[in-house]
């Protein structure tokens, strides 16, 4: 079974756990809406090809993670767009959670896709007993304090901000919990696989700034110039676009150096690279030349 296709099952699995006759039937519609249709699903494709890359031996357990992951980044994202946030109307081309449900039902529904995705690794990880700590520990620090998302949106509260910690924190903390979730679900050491993430990571957030900075609106599925009208960082911003395509692709190369030791290697380069290659087209990169 392909990537996608185990990353979409274990989803749906997860999200009709909440289906039952006595869920708020707006709270589960606005669940699905979340996470159905899919982005990228950039997070928990990079989870299995770690797991992938180490030998795949507990799928179970993997897709679990995966999908944790995933959750987890919905769950970021109809935070992130409420208007106490981005107040974004627009999430993957159709109406973001609070515009298409209210705010009361999309805060509860990110609150509760949290819940879900340690749910789901609390059912799937039973018969992995000895894994099940060291990988609910590398999700819950990748989306809590001090260092994951929570605290990474905290930082637009903040007078100062570091560009780099407020990016590690916002967006890498999770990449890296992908990788290591990845290695950790097939029993391997996840701290070993901390640095390739976050550095995949800081890639994707230099293209995310770069596609907010001149990007459209109709390809992405979502607001652009964002960062400017909220007053927030932008590598792009801060680089040069030139500066961030150089940026991102240097990360790039470092990532595929930093891959840990494992039988899948050059596969794992193989993806890295042309993921990289989505992130910057052809003529984004000829335009920052
Ligand atoms: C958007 O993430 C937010 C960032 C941290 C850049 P994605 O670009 O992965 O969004 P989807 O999941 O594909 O919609
Ligand atoms: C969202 O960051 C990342 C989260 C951790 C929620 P942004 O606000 O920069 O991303 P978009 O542009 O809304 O996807
Ligand atoms: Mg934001
Ligand atoms: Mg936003």
């Amino acid at each position: 079974m392909d990537a996608v296709t185990r990353i979409e099952r274990s989803l749906t699995d997860a999200i009709n756990l909440c289906t039952a006759p006595e869920t708020p039937p707006r709270l589960a519609a606005a669940m699905r809406h979340a996470v159905f249709p899919r982005g990228a699903r950039v997070r928990p494709r990079l989870c299995l090809a770690v797991a992938a890359a180490c030998g795949d031996s507990d799928p179970t357990l993997t897709d679990a993670a995966a999908a944790a992951i995933e959750l987890l980044h919905c769950a970021s994202l109809v935070h992130d767009d409420l208007p106490c946030f981005d107040d974004a109307a627009l999430r993957r081309g159709r109406k973001s959670v609070h515009r298409a449900f209210g705010e009361p039902i999309a805060l509860l529904a990110g609150d509760a896709m949290i819940v879900l995705a340690f749910e789901i690794l609390a059912r799937k990880g039973a018969p992995s007993p000895a894994r099940l700590p060291p990988l609910l520990l590398i999700i819950a620090q990748a989306v809590g304090v001090p260092a994951g998302i929570a605290a990474g949106q905290a930082w637009e509260c903040e007078p100062r901000v570091d560009l780099a910690c407020y990016q590690r924190a916002k967006t890498g903390a999770l990449f890296a919990a992908a990788t290591m979730a990845g290695a950790a679900s097939v029993g391997r050491d996840g701290e070993s696989w901390r640095g390739l993430g976050l550095a995949i990571g800081e890639a994707y957030q230099i293209a995310d700034d770069i596609r907010d900075l001149v990007g459209n609106e109709m390809e992405l599925g979502k607001p652009v110039g964002q960062d400017a009208a909220h007053h927030r960082p932008n590598a792009a911003a801060e680089l040069g676009l030139a500066g961030a395509v150089a940026r991102l692709r240097s990360l790039t190369e470092e990532a595929i150096a930093i891959i840990p030791p494992c039988p899948g290697a050059a596969d794992l380069a193989a993806i890295i690279q042309s993921e990289a290659r989505r992130l910057v087209p052809r003529d984004l990169a000829r335009q920052a030349a």
